[in-house]
């Protein structure tokens, strides 16, 4: 049979300020999902969130960019809004940006990550695994480095040197900046690693979108890839990316993939969007709560059954003390950046300002400049 995963993300209202989504907008999203189950609209279905963050994950036999897909996350968020605004939430409704999606979600605000494959438990896929990635506080250029040194470097991933890994993996890579149209490009690992690195260093304009595996021609990965500013026009929050990572067999396998996330490395977002901090790995339904927020990431694995069923349990990675020390690291390079405050890296360069308000600012100053005699 072929399965669909469809996984899908909004912030629509958090408590506190953007910490994280009340247990009422929770209770909301579950039971509209949950009744779609029911229905046999969907297959399975599983509820969190990351920050504010609210990530519906699906299974189905609908295909990907699925209209009642879509729409049901859609209405999912919606009453999450109604709850949110009935108790005076921060951010209620946040990333809903257009009035109704015309069936598709993308675009409207929601991040969208879908994976549609064959599912019949026989090779080269005779299990199926997956992890779901959620980040909150950064954008979906948070993902470059760590996937691609676990798709296309053999010091984190030693298994691109067996067989079934060896011929490598297509990149397909999306310029984030260009809203007038979806301008992709692929290229090939290992060949093109080089310039694969040349443009995902550019975390803000360039993100992965997907990457497929040569050999076999399965989809491994899909990254919500949009940016909200760039769609929007105005600053919303951040995109605050979500990510299917299909692992084991023919893909990397967890270790391989988890592995760059110990860098902690430094992303941009963080406080009104507009700061570099590093990107600690957090269980999954943890709340952003620390000083200076801190971009946080949780990844949560599952199993396939071969009715499209997900694993009764789910495994949590991030859970885990083997993940301590990445915590401490992040906070001490947190702290180590936060120390010079508003100079230099510890912000994000002008251009990449999300709030407005910052370029007002200096745009105001800039004509008050008088050039010299
Ligand atoms: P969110 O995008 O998670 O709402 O965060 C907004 C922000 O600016 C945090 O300071
Ligand atoms: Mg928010
Ligand atoms: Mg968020």
């Amino acid at each position: 049979m072929r399965i669909t995963l469809s996984l899908i993300k909004a912030d629509v209202g958090s408590i506190g300020g953007h910490t994280q989504p009340s247990a009422d907008m929770l209770a909301a999203v579950r039971e509209r999902i949950d009744g779609a189950v029911h229905e046999g609209m969907i297959i399975d279905s599983y509820v969190s969130y990351t920050g504010d963050d609210i990530a519906i994950l699906m299974s189905h036999t609908r295909g990907e960019d699925n209209a009642g897909v879509h729409e049901l996350a859609w209405n999912a968020f919606l009453e999450a809004t109604d709850r949110a605004r009935r108790d005076g939430l921060y951010g209620a409704g946040q990333d809903l940006l257009a009035d109704a999606p015309s069936g598709n979600v993308r675009g409207a605000g929601p991040a969208v990550a879908e994976i549609e494959f064959e599912h019949d438990l026989t090779k080269p896929r005779p299990a199926e695994s997956f992890m779901m990635f959620a980040a909150d506080k950064c954008g979906p250029g948070a993902y470059n480095l760590p996937f691609y040194l676990g798709f296309a470097d053999p010091m984190y991933c030693a298994g691109l040197m067996l067989p079934k890994m060896i011929r490598g993996f297509t990149f397909r890579i999306i310029d984030m900046e260009r809203t007038d149209a979806d301008y992709a490009l692929e290229l090939d690992a290992p060949e093109d690693a080089y310039r694969i690195a040349a443009l995902l260093r550019d975390n803000e304009r360039f993100a992965i979108e997907s990457i497929t595996s040569r050999t076999y021609s399965d989809k491994a990965v899909s990254i919500s890839a949009q940016r909200l500013h760039s769609i929007a026009g105005e600053y919303t929050g951040k995109d605050d990316p979500v990510a299917l990572v299909r692992n084991q067999g023919i893909f990397p396998a967890p270790e391989e993939l988890l592995q760059p996330f110990t860098k902690a490395h430094y992303v941009g977002g963080d406080a009104r969007g507009s700061h570099n901090m590093p990107l600690m790995p957090v269980p999954v339904n943890t709340a952003v709560t620390g000083a200076y927020c801190l971009p946080v990431v949780s990844c949560v694995g599952f199993s396939l059954s071969a009715d499209g069923h997900f694993s009764r349990e789910a495994a949590d990675f991030f859970d885990n003390p083997a993940w301590d020390e990445t915590r401490r690291k992040a906070q001490h390079k947190a702290l180590e950046m936060r120390s010079q405050g508003w100079s230099g890296p510890a912000m994000l360069p002008y251009t990449e300002l999300e709030y407005g308000g910052f370029r007002n600012t200096v745009e105001e100053l800039l004509e008050q400049f008088r050039a010299q005699d």
